[in-house]
């Protein structure tokens, strides 16, 4: 039986994946899963029998990662699984700016009990006249799944659509249409379009990285759009660049009162993913990869493990073993092996910067002996019975 808890509201999707062996729970120390949205664990205290943490979309910085791989606790994400929602908003977001859309709702609001508001619209409208998307420009800053959906969706609506992404995948440069320009540079992209969105995760290096060299580089009057984390972008150079003029609107998923007070800026409440279709997909991939990792061991869209997959066991047993990425360590596994009399039917080891990980299928039971000569190898974090 696996225990998991839920630290937000969920999708109920998650029982379509989850069977009977697996039971939610509201202790956190008992659980052997958590699966968690926009809870901030920085804080959190983990138990030692915590083996996983699945976060239902896409950002992981509400999750302490290095202190989750020290304590051998698999940290998965679900990208792709929400990046329609994150798309079909980002594109009304796009025409909300330039059409000042949300400004000329409010003034419809705000005079709806004047009697000839019918007549007086006509007059009113003046102030929202905007500009259309087609044929303009739109550089997209980070080309994964969403920004490489919104590329497409730009370029269908007749934008002439720029992007950089200096990790861009094989696949996701496979699925973006043929009219997307991608350039070698962000200055590149600045200095091109009329819109940007941008579309990163937030790590140590893209905090801040919108700054005032950014902003200096960008055409005048261009409209900012970030629907990837608010610290993305360095709040004072957006001040200043809102202030004067340089950029024409600020159209952002993330309100902070600071943000608030600055002068054209459209914001919504971390609204991307909140769709029906987002939240089931992004449930349903987080709990099959926990389940996958749980029962077989195998580790899929983790972000701080390596991939590792060996399918389901046909052996006797299985053994997995995340371990630091050090010189030598298969040698010493290998040798446990060997001084048992045990042999190893396959075997898959995949590395990811300082940590690393390993699957033993053997043509014996699985001992408790095996179990604690593997864990009493230094740099060895946690040792799993699957089999
Ligand atoms: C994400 O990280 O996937 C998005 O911010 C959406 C969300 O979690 O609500």
């Amino acid at each position: 039986m696996y225990k998991y808890k839920c630290l937000n509201a969920i999708s109920s999707a998650i029982n379509t994946v989850f069977d009977d062996q697996y039971e939610p729970t509201e202790d956190m120390d008992q659980a052997d899963a958590i699966i968690v949205r926009s809870a901030k664990m920085h804080d959190f205290e983990f138990s030692d029998d915590l083996l996983a943490i699945a976060r239902a979309g896409v950002g992981v910085n509400n999750i302490p990662l290095e202190r989750c791989a020290e304590q051998g606790i698999v940290v998965f994400n679900a990208p792709g699984a929400n990046a329609n929602g994150v798309k079909e908003l980002v594109i009304a977001s796009l025409i909300n700016g330039a059409r000042n859309i949300p400004d000329a709702i409010r003034w419809v609001k705000d005079n709806a009990d004047d009697p000839d508001l019918a007549k007086d619209v006509e007059k009113g409208k003046k102030k929202y006249v905007g500009t259309e998307i087609k044929g303009k420009s739109l550089g997209v800053i980070g080309l994964g799944a969403i920004g490489g959906m919104v590329a497409n969706a730009a370029d269908v609506l007749g934008m002439n659509v720029y992007g950089v992404d200096p990790f861009l995948s094989v696949r996701n440069a496979l699925s973006l249409s043929r009219n997307v320009r991608v350039l070698r540079s962000r200055d590149e992209l600045y200095g091109v379009s009329d819109f940007i969105t941008v579309h990163l995760h937030l790590t140590d290096e893209t905090r801040g990285m919108i700054d005032k060299d950014a902003f200096e580089s960008m055409n005048d009057g261009v409209i900012l759009l970030n629907f990837s984390r608010g610290e993305v972008v360095d709040e004072q150079a957006l001040a200043d660049a809102l202030e004067s003029g340089k950029v024409r609107k600020y159209v952002t998923d993330f309100a902070d009162p600071e943000i608030m007070k600055l002068p054209n800026v459209i914001a919504t409440p971390h609204l991307g993913a909140s769709t029906t279709e987002a939240e089931v997909n992004c449930a349903i991939m987080a709990a099959e990869e926990l389940r996958d990792y749980l029962e077989n061991g195998n580790i899929t869209n983790s972000v701080n493990f390596p991939a590792c997959n060996a399918g389901v066991c046909r052996s006797k047993g299985r053994i997995t073993v995340a371990h630091k990425n050090t010189p030598a360590m298969l040698n010493k596994f290998t040798k446990v092996f060997s001084d048992e009399n045990i042999n190893i039917a396959n075997m898959t080891n995949q590395t990811r910067g300082d940590y690393a990980y390993c699957i033993f299928d053997i043509d014996s039971e699985t001992t408790d002996l095996l179990i604690d000569d593997l864990k009493a190898i230094d740099g060895v974090i946690r040792v799993r019975k699957i089999k």
